[in-house]
């Protein structure tokens, strides 16, 4: 692969994780000039370039190089870790520290009436999710034979719909939980906002580049606790 002198970093475009990533960025001492489409900014203090994408691209974006550190959630990272698992792949990321903030969990609920029910209860139900790998996985652990009905969003609306018993989503306030008459019944994964790069370090002028900015990371994260 051709050497690269500058480091690009991927964050999310617009989401929970958009401005504390920026922010977190700004205090490491990092300034950008943003291009006209807001997807790519110019590094202007160090030769470190910012990609501004959709979270669930950023493992991906890793993987084939493209970016060299992603800030994401650690749940879109797990469930991609899992799926390359379970299609034979080699691992392509690492979680190199954890940030501080976007924590969330990934839960299953179910709607009111059968709240208090155990795990087992899942048995033969479908459940609805944008994260297969790491439902199944837990579903696995525990030998529950349950349906996982895969929905890329609005996974909250599937038991009104007809389409499943039972969601598995993200938790956060537990405000959308509220307003769909759902209640939160087991926590499969716990997560939080994470920097991640690729399981390798970096063979040419990156790894000075990512070595300065975990410093500095590092510096800023310690202030935090
Ligand atoms: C998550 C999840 C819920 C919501 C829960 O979506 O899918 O919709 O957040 O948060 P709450 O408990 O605070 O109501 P997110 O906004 O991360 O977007 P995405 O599903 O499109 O990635
Ligand atoms: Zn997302
Ligand atoms: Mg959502």
């Amino acid at each position: 692969m051709k050497a690269r002198d500058r480091l690009r970093i991927a964050i999310q475009k617009s989401g929970r994780l958009a401005d504390p990533a920026r922010e977190l960025l700004a205090r490491i001492g990092l300034s950008f000039r943003e291009s006209r489409d807001r997807l790519f900014c110019y590094g202007e203090s160090l030769p470190i370039d910012l990609l501004l994408v959709r979270d669930d691209d950023i493992p991906g974006l890793i993987a084939e190089g493209t970016c060299d550190l992603g800030i994401v959630g650690r749940n879109v990272l797990a469930e991609q870790a899992e799926n390359r698992r379970a299609a034979g792949q080699a691992e392509a990321y690492r979680e190199l520290r954890t940030l501080g903030f976007g924590s969330c969990r990934l839960s299953i609920a179910v709607p009111q009436d059968d709240a208090g029910q155990p795990a087992s209860a899942l048995a033969g139900k479908r459940i609805a999710t944008s994260y297969p790998g790491l439902l199944e996985a837990w579903l696995r652990e525990r030998a529950i034979d349950a349906e996982v009905v895969l929905l890329s969003g609005s996974v909250e609306i599937a038991p009104r719909l007809g389409k499943a018993e039972a969601i598995c989503d993200l938790v956060s306030t537990g405000g959308t939980l509220a307003a769909n008459q759902l209640v939160e019944s087991e926590i499969v994964f716990e997560s939080e906002a994470v920097l991640a790069g690729p399981p390798d370090g970096f063979g040419d002028e990156r790894a000075g580049l990512a070595a300065l900015f975990l410093r500095r990371l590092d510096g800023v994260l310690r202030v935090r606790d």
